[in-house]
């Protein structure tokens, strides 16, 4: 359903790979909002060339940025100031990704290179996202950026491994950089804290099916989906959460304050 919340609203959304991903979902609904917005994606991943059926069914170009690079965000920055026709109103980043997860690392033996590569990739990037929106005062006023995290911030999750700790560090930039953006632009920044999903970088985590099988059975409303994280982000986008800003949002059907739920303590009870 459509309620026209981001009707004139010009966005960039960051980490659209294939229909799965949260931020494909976030755009698809963005669309039917009223939003215009750039998508974008590392040149690895445009090269897979799903991300052209999303521009065409949400009337978007694509510009490729490694969000690593300043060069790329300077350029994605400007260019999307100048399809769009204007400054920016919200922004998603939807980025991650573990070099020691993919290269079968464990958490306890990290190879510091793969480390440092991940946390760029995955935390570090948003600081520079909003370094480059910061400076060149590419914000709208009353905008909106939003970063997707997940609970291992917080909670020890061990096939999670390093991506623990880069969500810890993005969820910090949220807070530092989201003072100076509130006290200067009057701009949010915010993570949603998202249900395990079942998306490209989701399903890399070891034993993933028996993490998200868990979860839903932990959570009073079960798990969250990607469209329904897309719906959720679409509010924070909107202009009835103006002042919702330095937060991290649990989304996740209430798994981050249960203890047990009956479901769980069933499974075990039948098994002794
Ligand atoms: P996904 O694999 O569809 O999206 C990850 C995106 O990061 C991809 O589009 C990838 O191309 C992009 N990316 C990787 N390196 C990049 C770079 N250098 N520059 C620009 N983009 C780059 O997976 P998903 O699940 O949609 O992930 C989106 C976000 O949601 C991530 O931050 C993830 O950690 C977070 N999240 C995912 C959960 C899950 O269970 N799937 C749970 C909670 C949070």
């Amino acid at each position: 359903m459509s309620y026209n919340l981001l009707k004139g609203k010009r966005g960039i959304i960051f980490g659209a790979l294939n229909e799965h991903s949260i931020a494909w979902k976030v755009a698809e609904r963005a669309y039917e909002e009223g939003a215009t917005f750039v998508l974008t994606n590392a040149p690895i991943a445009l090269r897979m060339g799903e991300l052209n059926d999303l521009a065409a069914k949400t009337g978007s170009q694509i510009i490729g940025a490694d969000a690593t690079s300043i060069d790329d965000l300077n350029n994605l920055v400007e260019k999307s100031m100048e399809i769009l026709g204007g400054k920016i109103d919200f922004v998603l980043h939807s980025i991650g990704m573990s070099v020691n997860v993919r290269k079968g690392k464990h958490y306890t033996d990290s190879n510091y290179d793969f480390t440092t590569k991940g946390w760029d990739i995955s935390a570090v990037s948003f600081h520079k996202v909003m370094n480059v929106l910061y400076n060149k005062k590419a914000m709208s006023e009353w905008g909106s950026i939003v970063a997707l995290t997940y609970m291992a911030a917080q909670r020890v999750f061990p096939d999670y491994n390093d991506m623990a700790d880069n969500k810890a560090y993005l969820e910090s930039i949220a807070r530092s950089f989201g003072y100076f953006f509130g006290r200067d632009y009057k701009v949010r920044v915010n993570t949603i804290s998202q249900s395990p999903t079942a998306t490209t970088a989701g399903s890399g985590v070891k034993g993933f099916d028996g993490f998200i099988e868990y979860a839903e059975k932990m959570s009073p409303l079960g798990n969250a989906t990607a469209l329904e994280c897309a719906d959720y982000t679409i509010t924070l986008f909107s202009d009835l959460t103006k002042k919702v800003t330095l937060q991290n949002l649990f989304h996740d059907g209430g798994f981050s304050n249960m203890g047990v739920s009956d479901p769980v303590m069933d499974k075990f009870l039948g098994e002794e």
